[in-house]
């Protein structure tokens, strides 16, 4: 009697056990895949035929502007500054085109870093002249991009166009830039994640 009743207390602890065990086993499996895809969500594949064969090399990197700015590409074209570091809008990737000459390119949004002749920052699908930038190394770190196609040096001229950052947030144009200038100044952060 004793033997009988202590059996099938157990057979039901393991009944309920078992029954109460599955949900929450599945409920766990899938918080974890669901983080798995989130941190995998894979880039779109750009259009093949826009993305310039003749790139040297690719890094992943982020710029932080050294007035406290992320340069940010956004789904809707726009680009600017944002304070999140966290953001995916920031991921961005360098493509190397020539010595010290580099393209600018945000995987997430397939959009080019550009700039017209006027100064005006903006983004675009194509690789054209206006998204190749003249990468500068300058003191303490800090790295400054001038547009290669619309900066004039010669004897008498010497105007750079840089992609620089307002306080605001907003890009500033191009023509009322200057090098030594927080709004100016780039650390190029490389990111740790393997894509
Ligand atoms: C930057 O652009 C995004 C996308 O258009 C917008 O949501 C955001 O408010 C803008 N940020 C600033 C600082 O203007
Ligand atoms: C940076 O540029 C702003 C105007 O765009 C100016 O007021 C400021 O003095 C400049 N800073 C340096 C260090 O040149």
């Amino acid at each position: 009697m004793d033997l009988l009743q202590a059996i099938f207390v157990l057979f039901a602890f393991c009944l309920l056990s078992i029954t109460q065990a599955l949900p929450l086993q599945k409920g766990f499996e899938g918080i974890s895949l669901r983080r798995e895809r989130r941190a995998l969500r894979p880039f779109p594949v750009c259009n093949q035929n826009a993305i310039p064969s003749g790139h040297t090399s690719v890094a992943d990197v982020s710029f932080w502007y050294k007035n406290g700015w992320f340069l940010a590409v956004y789904k809707d074209g726009n680009i600017n500054g944002t304070s999140d570091a966290r953001s995916r809008d920031i991921e961005l990737q360098l493509q190397s085109v020539g010595s010290s000459l580099v393209r600018i390119f945000s995987k997430q949004t397939c959009l080019y870093v550009a700039m017209q002749s006027s100064g005006k920052v903006y983004t675009t699908k194509e690789p054209t002249r206006e998204t190749v930038f003249q990468q500068t190394h300058e003191a303490n770190g800090f790295q400054t991009f001038a547009s290669e196609h619309h900066s004039h040096v010669n004897d008498k001229t010497r105007k750079y166009l840089f992609l620089s950052m307002r306080k605001n947030g907003h890009m500033k144009n191009g023509k009322k830039t200057t090098r030594h200038n927080k709004t100016t100044l780039i650390s190029v952060i490389e990111s740790r994640e393997i894509s």
